[in-house]
């Protein structure tokens, strides 16, 4: 007999228990939907939200607790912007993650065979580095794949960071890529896994398929 008491007591509690946890995650839900809608659309919702911002209550809250809102907005504000996976993979790319340069606000997009030599050690020479390394993790230079996912979202979107590439004349390019390339065997085994020098036309044919 005590122990069934014991049981329905047991499932009573557990009943206001479970309703207790659904009510607060429904709450919980709503506002993380409410405010995640708004931040998104920049736009009240809901006739009371006008409301609850000129509420007395908001008033009461100190100034430091509003400090620690406001914080914690700018820390979580990179998942409001979508880049897909791809993207981010592609800017820590260990061989191609682009340049920065925090003094000037700076990401740049260097690409191959368009003057990349040259503007790796410019960024050297202005950030006063000197390092005969240019083309390796040794050069000394901050690349973007230093930085988290959200700080390199939060400064892909920041206006204030300047983001610049430089590009060359695709033909060019592609030319000065078969000069400096195709004539090394080693080098067109390591990058094209054909073991031997080639002609312009089979150079073409080979890029293709990369
Ligand atoms: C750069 O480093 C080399 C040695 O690594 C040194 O001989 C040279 O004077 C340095 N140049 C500058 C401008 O500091
Ligand atoms: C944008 O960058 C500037 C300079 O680094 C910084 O002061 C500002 O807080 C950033 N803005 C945002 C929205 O992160
Ligand atoms: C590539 O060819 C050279 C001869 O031209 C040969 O010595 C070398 O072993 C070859 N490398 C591979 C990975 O097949």
């Amino acid at each position: 007999m005590m122990g069934n008491c014991d049981l329905t007591t047991d499932s009573n509690r557990f009943a206001k228990l479970v309703l207790m946890s659904v009510t607060i995650a429904m709450c919980f839900f709503f506002l993380l939907t409410k405010v995640v809608l708004q931040k998104q659309n920049n736009v009240k919702l809901f006739p009371w939200s006008q409301l609850s911002s000129t509420q007395p209550d908001t008033k009461i809250r100190s100034k430091k607790q509003n400090e620690e809102m406001l914080l914690k907005q700018r820390e979580d504000n990179c998942r409001d912007y979508r880049i897909s996976k791809q993207a981010i993979y592609r800017l820590k790319e260990y061989w191609s993650s682009p340049i920065v340069v925090p003094k000037y606000k700076l990401i740049f997009f260097w690409n191959e065979k368009s003057a990349c030599t040259y503007w790796k050690k410019l960024f050297q020479f202005i950030q006063g580095i000197n390092n005969t390394e240019v083309h390796n993790h040794r050069n000394g230079l901050t690349t973007l794949k230093s930085f988290d996912t959200c700080e390199i979202i939060k400064m892909m979107y920041n206006e204030s960071w300047v983001k610049a590439v430089f590009v060359r004349e695709p033909r060019e390019r592609l030319l000065s890529s078969y000069l400096d390339k195709a004539h090394h065997q080693h080098i067109m085994y390591q990058l094209c896994r054909v073991n031997r020098t080639v002609t312009f036309y089979e150079f073409l044919e080979i890029i293709k398929t990369l």
